[in-house]
């Protein structure tokens, strides 16, 4: 059997702690198995850079024909990539980036594009330009990673503009974790009258501050906005009507090792591959869920 695999290709994972991931590597796995001439070796850094910079010197040892990696900050796997890249193995970053760009390909979505259809649409819910009026509670993902940096300055270019518009919290981190995000909404909530509108950079931490809220009785004067939309999380939270949106975080699982299969079959791929987003609403939340079988 092992000699029908033509490619044998690694895939470093962050943490698979997080619903997202989870996803993804079963988007990735599924993917492989379409492939019969592929091997896939996955990986998982368990939310700690040290183990995912062992997971990918690992790979690199093992002579991987191709290395994909979603890293789970940028600063501290940049170092690791180079090797890789050092040692002639096409790498393909997916995700969140690192801080070279002489990888192969980086395949993720648009979190500038994602930050600012959420801004644009806390300045409606809020109502509307010009007019917005509100206290927003903005949670952070984790503050090494790109898509953090690019969800807060897409949705800040909506919100800055409106002088109605009051930022209760500064830089605040949940680390894209549900219960970090509880206890940062907890204490916003004891120290803030009014809370308007809460802007999470993922869904598990707008679901977070939900519960929160719901916990001091004042969920039902606080719209909650999340990003990544998995049908049993977010969409479902929007569909019962404890979030007020969400926007799709398609995963690059699948899409990232076709490209990296592409690539090996001698095919040029392009030096980046951006997924489709989509606002998710009570409008269109159910028809999302029957897709999926929900
Ligand atoms: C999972 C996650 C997602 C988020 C993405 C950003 O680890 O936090 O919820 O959309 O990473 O990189």
């Amino acid at each position: 059997l092992a000699q029908d695999k033509k490619w044998r290709i690694g895939f470093s994972q962050a943490t698979t702690i997080e619903p997202w991931r989870a996803q993804f590597n079963k988007d990735i796995i599924a993917e492989a198995a379409k492939h019969p001439e592929v091997e896939l070796i996955v990986t998982d850094g368990e939310d700690k850079t040290e183990k995912q910079v062992a997971d990918v010197e690992n790979l690199i040892r093992q002579e991987v024909d191709a290395l994909l990696i979603s890293p789970k900050e940028s600063a501290g796997l940049t170092g690791v990539v180079q090797q890789a890249i050092d040692a002639k193995i096409p790498v393909f970053v997916l995700d969140r980036n690192v801080e070279t760009d002489q990888y192969t390909q980086f395949v993720g979505g648009d979190n500038k594009l994602i930050g600012r259809a959420a801004g644009e649409y806390a300045v409606e819910l809020l109502g509307g330009k010009g007019k917005a009026q509100g206290n927003v509670v903005e949670i952070w993902g984790g503050m090494g990673t790109q898509p953090a940096h690019d969800r807060h300055d897409g949705f800040h270019e909506f919100t800055d503009k409106e002088p109605g518009i009051k930022n209760l919290l500064d830089q605040q981190s949940g680390d894209w974790k549900q219960d970090q995000a509880y206890n940062i909404m907890a204490t916003a909530l004891r120290n803030n009258e009014k809370i308007d509108l809460v802007y999470g950079h993922n869904d598990p931490m707008a679901y977070g501050a939900y519960l929160a809220a719901k916990d001091a009785g004042r969920e039902k004067d606080i719209k909650f906005i999340g990003i990544d939309a998995l049908p049993g999380e977010g969409v479902t939270w929007v569909n019962n009507g404890e979030l007020t949106a969400t926007f799709l975080y398609a995963t690059p699982g699948a899409e990232g090792l076709r490209q990296a299969i592409k690539f090996l079959n001698g095919e040029k791929v392009e030096k980046t591959v951006t997924l489709d987003t989509m606002k998710v609403t009570k409008e269109n939340a159910g028809q999302i869920m029957k897709e999926k079988g929900l």
